[in-house]
C-alpha cells in the first residue's frame, strides 16, 4: 500500500517530507506519550499525536503538495481500531478548497482500491452532511451497506399514556426486515443486550409487524393495531417487518440506535466484508461541549476553520458553528479526516480563546504558527488516512492488530519484549527525574 500511495502522490507532484518525531504537544485530543530530554534536565519532548502543525507550517514557507507515511502515538484507550502507535497518510495542499481536497484524495483511495483489491469506483463517493448522518444513522461514520436508517416517532407515540414515552426526548425506531417471526427468547436476549452497560438504553420495545398483517407488540397495552401500523407506515416498513424501538435523551437514544442498527446489520449478514461502500461526512460541528465542565473542545482540531456563513454565530452561540471538516467513512469505518485550515492569526487566536487558552498559554503553546501567519499563510487544508485502518479493511478484517507487525495489547504492552518497563534508576538520575512508588 505504500508503495502504491507513493506511486499516486508522485504523479500528481506531492513532496514527501519527514517531520520530527521529538517535539512538543499537539493538540489531536488524546494524551501525549512523553521522552525526558537528558541534556535538557527535567524537561520532555512529546511524541506527535500527528504532524498537523508541522504540516501547516510547509505550507506557510511555501510547499504546497505534501505528503509523509508516518507513526502517530496517541496515548488513549485502545479498541479494535487503535493501538497507541500507528500510521497515518498525512497530506496537505495549499490554495485549495474543500472539494479540490475531496477529489484529490477519494483519487487516492480509488488508486489503492484498484491497486491492491481490483476494486474500481467508477462513480464519486456519496457525500452527507454530518447532521444528515447523526439524523439517519446515529453515527459520524455510517455503515451505508444496508439501510436500516433511524426514523422518528415521536408524533405518532407521545400522548397516548405510555410514561415512557412520554417522557422522552426522542423516540426512535428501527425496521428490521423479515424478522417480525423473532421469538420471545431473541427479543429478551436483544433487550438484554441493549441494557449493557455499553450500551446503556433503559430497555427496548418491538412491534412485529406480521406477514398476515395482525400486529403484536410489547406496548399493545397503551396503543391499538391502527396506532402502530402508522408507525410501521412512518418507517417504510413491509409486512413481515419487525420494528425495534429506543427511547429516552436525544443523543444517547441515537448513539444506542447506532449500535443496535450495527449489531442487526451484523446478525442478518448485511456487512458483507468484500462489499465497500465509501462515503464523505462533511460539515461537522466546530466545538463539541464537555456537559460536566460546560468547556469548548475542538471536535478535530484547533486550526479547522469555521464555515464563513456561520461566523455570525461564534461569539453568541459557538456550538452551532459548523466547521470546515470532512471525514472519509467506509463499511462504518472511519478511514480518514481532515479540514480546511484557518490561515488567519485573527481568527486562530480567537479560536484558542473559545477553547479556553488564555492569550498567553495560546502564544506559549502555538506561537511559533499564529507568527507564520503573519507572513501572509496561503489557504490550505489537507487530510490524514489511517493506514493501517485502511490495510485493515482490504484485508476484510476488522482489528488493525492483525495488520501492524508486533503491536500493543489493549493494555498497551508488547509482551514478548515486555514493554514498557522500568528503567535503571542511573538512567533516572542522568535524565534528572525521580520516581515515586506507588501503590498500584
Ligand atoms: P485524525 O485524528 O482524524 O486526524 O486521524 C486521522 C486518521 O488516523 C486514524 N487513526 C488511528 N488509527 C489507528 N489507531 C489510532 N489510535 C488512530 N487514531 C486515528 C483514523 C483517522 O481517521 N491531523 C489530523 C488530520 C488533518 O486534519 O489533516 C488527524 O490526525 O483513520
Amino acid at each position: 500500500m505504500s508503495l502504491e500511495t507513493r506511486t499516486y502522490f508522485n504523479e500528481i507532484n506531492f513532496i514527501e517530507i519527514e517531520t520530527p518525531y521529538l517535539i512538543k504537544s499537539t493538540p489531536e485530543g488524546a494524551r501525549d506519550f512523553v521522552v525526558p530530554s537528558r541534556m535538557n534536565k527535567q524537561q520532555f519532548y512529546a511524541l506527535p499525536q500527528s504532524p498537523q502543525t508541522f504540516k501547516q507550517l510547509l505550507m506557510v514557507s511555501g510547499y504546497d503538495r505534501y505528503f509523509q507515511i508516518v507513526k502517530c502515538f496517541r496515548d488513549e484507550d485502545l479498541r479494535a481500531d487503535r493501538q497507541p502507535e500507528f500510521t497515518q497518510i498525512d497530506c496537505e495542499m495549499a490554495f485549495v478548497n474543500q472539494q479540490d481536497i475531496l477529489d484529490t484524495f477519494e483519487g487516492l483511495i480509488k488508486h489503492l482500491f484498484q491497486k491492491l483489491i481490483g476494486l474500481s469506483f467508477k462513480e464519486k463517493f456519496p457525500v452527507i452532511t454530518y447532521e444528515k448522518a447523526m439524523l439517519n444513522y446515529g453515527s459520524d461514520k455510517p455503515d451505508i451497506r444496508f439501510e436500516m436508517k433511524l426514523n422518528y416517532i415521536d408524533s405518532l407515540a407521545k400522548g397516548k399514556g405510555f410514561n415512557v414515552f412520554d417522557q422522552a426526548e426522542s423516540i426512535v425506531a428501527i425496521s428490521v426486515p423479515n424478522c417480525a417471526d423473532y421469538s420471545r427468547k431473541k427479543l429478551d436476549k436483544l433487550t438484554e443486550w441493549v441494557k449493557r452497560p455499553q450500551i446503556g438504553a433503559k430497555g427496548l420495545i418491538y412491534v412485529k409487524l406480521n406477514s398476515d398483517n395482525t400486529i403484536k407488540s410489547s406496548v399493545d397495552k397503551f396503543f391499538n393495531s391502527e396506532d402502530l401500523k402508522q408507525w410501521g407506515n412512518l418507517c417504510g416498513s413491509k409486512p413481515g417487518d419487525l420494528l425495534l424501538i429506543l427511547s429516552g435523551n436525544s443523543e444517547e437514544v441515537q448513539k444506542q440506535m447506532n449500535e443496535l442498527r450495527l449489531k442487526m446489520g451484523t446478525d442478518l449478514n448485511l456487512r458483507d466484508p468484500s462489499v465497500f461502500k465509501p462515503i464523505w461526512v462533511v460539515d461537522f460541528p466546530l466545538l463539541e461541549k464537555d456537559n460536566e465542565t460546560g468547556d469548548f473542545h475542538a471536535m478535530h482540531h484547533p486550526f479547522t476553520s469555521p464555515k464563513s456563513e456561520d461566523l455570525k454565530l461564534i461569539d453568541e452561540n459557538p456550538i452551532q458553528v459548523r466547521a470546515n471538516a470532512y471525514d472519509l467513512a467506509i463499511n462504518g469505518v472511519e478511514v480518514g479526516g481532515g479540514s480546511i485550515r484557518i490561515h488567519n492569526r485573527d481568527v486562530q487566536e480567537k479560536m484558542f480563546a473559545l477553547l479556553g487558552f488564555s492569550k498567553e498559554e495560546a502564544k506559549e503553546q502555538f506561537g511559533f504558527l499564529m507568527d507564520a501567519f503573519e507572513y501572509g499563510a496561503p489557504p490550505h487544508g489537507g487530510i490524514a488516512f489511517g493506514f493501517d485502518r485502511l490495510c485493515t479493511l482490504f484485508g476484510g478484517r476488522e482489528n488493525i492488530r492483525e495488520f501492524i507487525a508486533f503491536p500493543k495489547n489493549n493494555q498497551g504492552r508488547d509482551v514478548m519484549i515486555d514493554a514498557p518497563s522500568k528503567i535503571d534508576i542511573q538512567q533516572t538520575k542522568e535524565l534528572g527525574i525521580s520516581l515515586e512508588e506507588i501503590e498500584n
